[in-house]
C-alpha cells in the first residue's frame, strides 16, 4: 500500500507509463485461493459458488451488490487462531473488522474471546450471547455511557487509553461498588510498515499512552492506586496490513521493559501482555501473509525470550487479529452496469455499487482482486478499472484488474477478500442501501445482515 494518500481519494488521474502493470495473469479465469475465500470455485459452468451455490443463483435470491462470507471459512480461520496459540493464551477477534451476532455466536462456539470499542460493538456482542467476561472494550474516548455499560454488564477488561479514563473508569467503577479489570494501552514507537493512516504505535498520533518520558509507568503508578481498577496488564497495538513480525519484536521488548520497571518499583509481576492485532492478508496475488501457527510461534517466544532476559514469569499473552479472521472469508459481488474504453488509457467498469460499500480503496489506496464470476471467457485480458456509482471521481473499487474483454453489462463480476473493514465502514453517501451479508455454508444461504431500504433511510428522516 501506498504511504500517501491524495484528500479526495487515491490519485486516481495518474496516468501510468506503459509496463507499469503487473502483467495479466495466464488465466484469467483462475481463482488464486490465496484471496479468495476456502470454499469458492467454479462450478461445470464456469460459475463461481460459494459454499456450493453458484453466484447466480444467490444474485438472483439476494441481489448485488452484496457480501458473501463463507462461514466455514470464518470458522475455520478463528478455529486455527485459537489453536495456534493454544490454552495459555487469548485470542481476541477484533468486532471493529465485522460484526454481527451470527458472527459473534461463531467466534463463542469456536472458542474466542471479542474486543469492541464501542458502546454499539458492545451492545452487539452482549445480543450475540458472548459472555462479558470474554469480552474486552477499547477506544480512546469511551464515553461514560459507555464505561458505565461496559463495567455493570461486567466485561473482561477495559484498555485504558489515556491519564483522564484512568480516573474515569476508577470513578465509575468504584461508584457501582466494581473493582474493574483493566489494561494500559501503551504507544511503544514502532512505526509499522502499512498505511500511515492505519499505522498506530509511532508516537505522533491519538492512540494509546507514549512509553517515552516515563509517561507510561507513571499510568502504572496512577492505575495502582486506585480502588475501582486491577491493573491486570499492558497493551499494545502497532498497526494493521502488517506482514512481518519484526514490529511486534520491539514492541515486545519495550512492552516487557515496562513490566521489569513495574516489577523493579512496585514489586508485582503483571499476568497480561496484549500484542495488538493488525497481521496482513492477501489483497492481491501479489501478498504474501503468514499462517497463524507462525504468528503464533514467533510472538510466543518473542515475549518468553524477552520475558527471561528480563527475569519475569511469562504473562499471559492475548492477540487482536479482525482481517486475518474476517478479511479473506467474504466477496462482495456486483453487477457490471455500464462499461467505458477510454483509448490509451483503460476501461471503466461501472458496477452497483463503489465507495459506499468499500471505502478502503479511495481511503488507503488499498488494492483488490476481480473476477468475472457469472461465466468464464476466453476473451483477451482488457484493462480495467471497477468504478462505483457515486457522484465523486475517487469513487475507486479495483484501481487497476484485468478482466476479459469480452465483459459485458449484466456479467457478474466479485471482489475478493472484502470481509473486513468494507461492511463495517460502509456507509449512506448518495442515500445508497447498505449492502446485505449472506452467510453461505453447505449448501444453505442466510441473510445475517439484511439489505437496507429506503424506509430504513427515511426512517432517520424525521422530516
Ligand atoms: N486491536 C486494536 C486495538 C485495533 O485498534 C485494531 C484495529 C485491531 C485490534 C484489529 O486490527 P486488524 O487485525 O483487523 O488489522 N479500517 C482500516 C483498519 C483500521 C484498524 C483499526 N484498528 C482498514 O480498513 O484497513
Amino acid at each position: 500500500m501506498s504511504r500517501s494518500a491524495h484528500p479526495a481519494g487515491p490519485r486516481h488521474a495518474d496516468v501510468l507509463p506503459e509496463g507499469h502493470y503487473s502483467a495479466p495473469p495466464a488465466d484469467l479465469n483462475a481463482l488464486d485461493p490465496k484471496v479468495w475465500a476456502q470454499t469458492v470455485t467454479r462450478d461445470g459452468h464456469g460459475v463461481v459458488t460459494v459454499g456450493g451455490i453458484d453466484v447466480k443463483t444467490l444474485a438472483e435470491q439476494f441481489g448485488t451488490p452484496a457480501y458473501f462470507l463463507d462461514e466455514a471459512d470464518f470458522r475455520a480461520r478463528a478455529r486455527a487462531w485459537r489453536t495456534a496459540f493454544g490454552p495459555d493464551a487469548d485470542v481476541f477477534y477484533a468486532g471493529k473488522a465485522f460484526l454481527s451476532r451470527a458472527v459473534v455466536r461463531w467466534l463463542h462456539e469456536e472458542g474466542l474471546n471479542l474486543d469492541v470499542c464501542s458502546g454499539g460493538e458492545l451492545a452487539t456482542a452482549l445480543a450475540g450471547g458472548m459472555p462479558a467476561e470474554r469480552i474486552a472494550f477499547h477506544g480512546n474516548n469511551k464515553s461514560a455511557e459507555e464505561i458505565t455499560k461496559a463495567v455493570e454488564s461486567g466485561v473482561g477488561r477495559i484498555v485504558l487509553d489515556s491519564f483522564q479514563e484512568i480516573v474515569r473508569v476508577a470513578h465509575i467503577a468504584s461508584s457501582l461498588g466494581k473493582r474493574q479489570r483493566v489494561q494500559i494501552r501503551v504507544t511503544v514507537g514502532v512505526e509499522a510498515h502499512t498505511h500511515e493512516f492505519i499505522a498506530t504505535a509511532h508516537e505522533d498520533q491519538k492512540f494509546g499512552i507514549p512509553l517515552a518520558d516515563g509517561q507510561a509507568a507513571e499510568a502504572v503508578r496512577r492505575a495502582l492506586q486506585l480502588d475501582g481498577l486491577e491493573l491486570v496488564g499492558i497493551h499494545s497495538h502497532i498497526g494493521s496490513q502488517i506482514f512481518d513480525t519484526s514490529g511486534f519484536e520491539v514492541a515486545a521488548h519495550r512492552v516487557v521493559g515496562l513490566l521489569r520497571d513495574v516489577r523493579d518499583e512496585h514489586g508485582i509481576e503483571l499476568p497480561e501482555i496484549d500484542l495488538g492485532g493488525g497481521l496482513g492478508i492477501a489483497y492481491t496475488s501479489d501478498d504474501d501473509p503468514r499462517e497463524p501457527h507462525e504468528i503464533a510461534k514467533a510472538l510466543t517466544e518473542i515475549v518468553s525470550r524477552e520475558c527471561d532476559a528480563a527475569r519475569l514469569r511469562t504473562p499471559r499473552i492475548s492477540v487482536e487479529p479482525g482481517r486475518a479472521i474476517v478479511g479473506p472469508t467474504a466477496f462482495t459481488l456486483y453487477e457490471v452496469g455500464t462499461i467505458k474504453p477510454l483509448e490509451g488509457l483503460r476501461t471503466y467498469v461501472s458496477v452497483d455499487g463503489g465507495m459506499s460499500d468499500n471505502i478502503r480503496t479511495a481511503l488507503y489506496d488499498a488494492e483488490y482482486s476481480v473476477a468475472l464470476a457469472s461465466r468464464t471467457s476466453d476473451a483477451e485480458p482488457m484493462l480495467a478499472r471497477v468504478v462505483g456509482k457515486h457522484c465523486e471521481s475517487g469513487d475507486i473499487v479495483v484501481k487497476d484488474a484485468f478482466l476479459p474483454a469480452d465483459l459485458a453489462p449484466g456479467d457478474l463480476i466479485a471482489v475478493p477478500a472484502t470481509g473486513a473493514y468494507c461492511r463495517s465502514m460502509a456507509s449512506n453517501y448518495n442515500h445508497a442501501l447498505r449492502p446485505p451479508v449472506v452467510a453461505v455454508n453447505d449448501g444453505q444461504a442466510r441473510v445475517i445482515v439484511r439489505r437496507e431500504t429506503e424506509e430504513d433511510l427515511l426512517r432517520l428522516d424525521v422530516g
